[in-house]
């Protein structure tokens, strides 16, 4: 009777599967489609949920959708619904596969490990195709920030340079160039990730940045290193490096991003068994209507109001509806624990800049909740860069071993002598990304990255901005390594099981 239940509800997933797929599968520029105003998109984990407050969307006119630049590519093509507004390494895989590497995302200029090397070539794109990784190219040394003179207080050498392009002549830092590897980021919730930090900046001391068209204070958690403070500047600077555009987008085009994006909603809706996430308004942070009626800027990292919500009513199985089976029942007790334990499990932070640099001391005894401090979206309230320490040696994610290549470029930064130094490494530190320095040129700020929502994680792996966490059980591994935290078997599944809802 049971078996008999199970198959059926396996049909049933699979048909709902088969469905959604269908209509949201890959999105491919210039689309015929119309991207509807709520829908759901299936991943390994359940499904995510969209809702679009602008109503339906005809793509083939929508700047967003369009292919813009030279390329063939759209922001679309790198923001996929499927992969939660960003891109995961299967879909990647998959659409390589299907088009023998012809799709625009393959595209050379930041699509493979070298703009030189040809796009038919699978190995040059091992950096897209096992992390997920985009070429990101900033001036070096940096002049200046949003107007502001820059003296950059460090000095950059190239210790290795697996792709070629840092040392390139044309292309590296003989060029005045630099070029890191980094995941894209989510684009749906904006209004939470753009929402102004308070006036004060609390990680540097100093107000906080204005944006200098409107004069509004600015929030600054977007992008890894918070190089752009609004979206229209975010928008343009997609448009000339990722679409490779030469003429300039709109006024009108940047509108319509901006309002799309902003109009947005997304989070998990269901479970992999194909039942809601959300029923009878319980659990209140979970599912895309939450995201969409949630309050922007509010701090959760307490017990009265805690990050997303609570879980009380996944607590006791014996309260939940009957038409679950016992393996869901344990899981949302399982994910209930999670959350209880994200938002309360106390570990000992250390040595981390931004969070430990900032008045709370070093070491500090606190939780995940710290630095993810954001309600319904676990970024930080303040501006969020933070140095967890996944680009700089020895907490890096990469190898120990010296004599084991990393994937990824690994610089070396020297301090200046007039300069203060990085507060835990000192004058010379290694690193795989210098992440917020490449703007300000601060020592202090070598490897801090700005956190990525947590919404959608469940279709986007691989994480960290590095892609070198493949599963959010690696995500949770590396924090069990680098706080020493000793977190049980358990414990771990159930911050996975937590994270995977969101
Ligand atoms: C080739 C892939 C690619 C394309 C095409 C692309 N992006 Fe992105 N996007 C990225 C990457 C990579 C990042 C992260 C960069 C970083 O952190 O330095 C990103 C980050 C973002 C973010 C920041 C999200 C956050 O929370 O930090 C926004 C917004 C965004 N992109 C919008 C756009 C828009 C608008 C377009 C089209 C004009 C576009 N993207 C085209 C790869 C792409
Ligand atoms: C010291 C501050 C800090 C603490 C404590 C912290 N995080 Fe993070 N977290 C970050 C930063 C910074 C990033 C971005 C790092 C990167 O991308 O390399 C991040 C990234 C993540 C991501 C990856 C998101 C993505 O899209 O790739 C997840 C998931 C995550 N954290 C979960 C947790 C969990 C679970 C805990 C508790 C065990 C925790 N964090 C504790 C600062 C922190």
């Amino acid at each position: 009777m049971k078996l008999h239940y199970l198959y059926i509800c396996f049909v049933f997933v699979l048909l709902a599967t088969s469905f959604t797929m269908q209509q949201m599968g890959w999105i491919v520029p210039g689309s015929d489609d119309v991207w509807p105003q709520s829908f759901e998109a299936v991943n390994a984990h359940g499904k995510l949920g969209f809702i679009h407050t602008g109503g339906d969307i005809d793509m083939k006119n929508h700047a967003f959708f369009m292919p813009l630049g030279t390329n063939g590519r759209a922001c679309v093509s790198c923001h996929q619904p499927g992969d939660g507004m960003g891109l995961s390494v299967e879909s990647l895989r998959r659409r390589w596969e299907e088009t023998d590497g012809r799709d625009p995302v393959f595209a050379t200029y930041d699509g493979a490990n070298h703009p030189k090397l040809p796009q038919e070539d699978k190995a040059a794109h091992s950096l897209l195709l096992n992390r997920g990784l985009f070429r990101i190219e900033l001036p070096w040394p940096v002049k200046s920030d949003h107007g502001v003179a820059v003296h950059p207080e460090f000095d950059i050498e190239v210790v290795s340079d697996p792709t070629g392009v840092n040392l390139d002549p044309e292309l590296g830092l003989k060029a005045g160039k630099i070029s890191v590897f980094r995941r894209p980021r989510p684009v749906a919730n904006m209004t939470y990730v753009m929402s102004p930090d308070p006036v004060f900046n609390i990680k540097t001391g100093t107000l906080a940045v204005k944006d200098e068209e409107t004069g509004r204070v600015v929030g600054m958690n977007m992008m890894a290193d918070s190089r752009h403070y609004t979206q229209k500047q975010q928008a343009i600077d997609a448009y000339f490096t990722h679409l490779q555009g030469v003429n300039q987008l709109t006024e009108k085009q940047i509108q319509e991003i901006k309002s799309f994006e902003n109009q947005l909603f997304m989070a998990q809706s269901h479970d992999m068994w194909g039942s809601a996430l959300v029923e009878n308004g319980e659990p209140a942070g979970l599912g895309p209507l939450a995201m969409k009626d949630g309050k922007v800027h509010i701090l959760g990292n307490n017990n009265r109001d805690p990050i997303f919500h609570w879980f009380e009513s996944w607590k006791d199985e014996t309260k939940m509806t009957s038409t679950l089976t016992a393996e869901q029942k344990a899981f949302r007790a399982s994910v209930a624990r999670g959350n209880d334990l994200f938002m309360f499990r106390e570990f000992w932070i250390r040595d981390a800049t931004h969070i430990n640099t900032i008045g709370l001391g070093n070491p500090v005894r606190r939780s995940c909740s710290t630095c993810h401090n954001g309600q319904m979206t676990g970024q930080d309230l303040a501006p969020g860069w933070v140095d967890l320490g996944t680009t700089n040696y020895p907490t890096w994610t990469e190898n120990h071993v010296a004599t084991q290549k990393s994937e990824l470029p690994v610089f070396k930064c020297t301090c200046k002598k007039e300069a203060p130094p990085h507060p835990f490494l000192g004058r010379v530190i290694y690193t795989t990304d210098p992440g917020r320095a490449l703007i300000t040129g601060k020592c202090i700020d070598i490897g801090s990255i700005v956190m990525q929502q947590f919404r959608g994680l469940a279709a986007r792996a691989p994480y960290f901005v590095n892609g070198s966490a493949k599963t959010l059980g690696e995500v949770v591994d590396y924090y069990d390594r680098r706080f020493d935290i000793k977190l049980s078997e358990q414990e771990k599944t159930d911050l996975v099981n937590f994270l995977s809802v969101l």
